[in-house]
């Protein structure tokens, strides 16, 4: 939990104003194939479009949209281009947490003065939706932060033409109900973590939110720390993993070893009804991590009473988790691209705020079982 030091460190540094996540790119093999599976399988409208026929000779873009959440497919048109490079090295996975700003020519610059490396100097495009300014700077690994500042622009972004497509059954729309970018998880090398807790509490003016030792997570197998890096408002929630020593192979290693290189292991999203959520992505064919019965039996005693029925929850595999506050309901998908790397979190919090430490053995357990059957443990 907080520390003392980390938050007199948080005083010490003013922080860049972030009103939260803005969108979340990913590189891929094949944009195309990948925004199907989005809209087919996550309920995402495809609402833009940027390729060849917008005049983008060497990368084609689709983004998507579910309430609050954009995620955008980039895939290259070009062997030597760097999106293609980028997939060659690590697979399919996020290049980019895109960061909401008022001030993007601000926060920056403010980013850069304090350490941060640039990948992209703001950039003004005024055309007939509005003002666009967008800055990127790199975080762990490839991975980078790009702030933008949209004021009232119309769209998406500058470039992407707009594309009304809304995956309809039987001539339904089908509503999921994933509403919002909850945290972004990454993951980075053993003995790296605290150099990037440092590095969002001395550029940023983040502080740690909250602190996961080897204790909390470990199983008879592999083990890891994390630590949550956030803004005051809580808006933006950034936990950082680094491998545990273990008796085996830490899940986190294996992320590292087919990534090759540090990178974003799973993006939570959240959602104002979990049980309709899951069941409607299972019905479209996501698969999710399972728990024995015994986590079910013995959840009334752990968690105490809870609004859902137990047996439902159990059939949809959804942990729960308890704290002072409320507790949280969540479930975790199996990687989803070949690798076996990036996944997403479907999570309902109902008053509580942390990311389910009482749920975390029974979860590795359960991944661990998937890392086995891949040989990898
Ligand atoms: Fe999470």
């Amino acid at each position: 939990m907080l520390k003392e030091k980390d938050l007199l460190e948080a005083a010490a540094v003013e922080e860049i104003a972030i009103d939260g996540f803005d969108f979340i790119e990913f590189y891929v093999g094949n944009a195309l194939q990948a925004a199907y599976y989005y809209e087919r399988g996550f309920g995402f409208d495809l609402v833009g479009y940027s390729g060849l026929e917008t005049g983008s000779r060497d990368q084609v873009s689709y983004v998507l949209k579910q309430d609050h959440v954009y995620l955008v497919l980039t895939g290259a048109l070009k062997p030597d281009h760097n999106v293609a490079e980028h997939v060659h090295v690590h697979g399919d996975g996020v290049k980019t947490i895109g960061l909401r700003v008022r001030d993007c020519k601000k926060a920056y610059e403010t980013a850069i003065a304090r350490g941060a490396r640039s990948a992209k100097e703001p950039q003004v495009v005024e055309d007939e939706n509005g003002k666009y300014i967008s800055a990127s700077v790199y975080t762990y690994g490839e991975t980078l932060h790009t702030f933008v500042e949209r004021k009232d622009y119309k769209g998406f972004a500058p470039g992407f033409k707009p594309v009304d497509r809304k995956y309809a059954d039987n001539g339904n729309e089908r509503k999921v109900g994933l509403a919002a970018v909850d945290h972004v998880v990454g993951n980075v090398e053993v003995g790296r973590m605290e150099h990037w807790v440092e590095f969002y509490q001395k550029v940023f003016g983040f502080y740690v939110y909250q602190y996961f030792d080897k204790e909390d997570i470990s199983t008879q197998y592999s083990s890891l720390v994390s630590k949550v890096m956030a803004n005051k408002s809580g808006s933006v929630k950034l936990p950082i993993n680094e491998p545990a020593e273990g008796a085996r192979r830490s899940q986190i290693q294996e992320y590292l070893d087919y990534y090759t290189a540090p990178g974003v292991q799973h993006i939570a999203i959240a959602t104002r009804d979990i049980i309709k959520t899951v069941a409607e992505l299972q019905k479209r064919g996501i698969e999710f991590l399972r728990v024995p019965r015994t986590y079910y039996d013995a959840l009334p005693e752990r968690v105490g009473k809870i609004d859902e029925d137990i047996e439902e929850l159990a059939k949809l595999h959804i942990l729960v988790d308890r704290e002072s506050d409320g507790y949280l309901l969540q479930i975790f998908t199996k990687p989803v691209q070949d690798r076996p790397t990036l996944f997403f979190e479907v999570i309902q919090r109902k008053g509580a705020k942390g990311f389910g430490k009482g749920n975390f053995k029974a979860l590795f357990e359960s991944i661990e079982r998937d890392q086995a059957e891949r040989g990898n443990l």
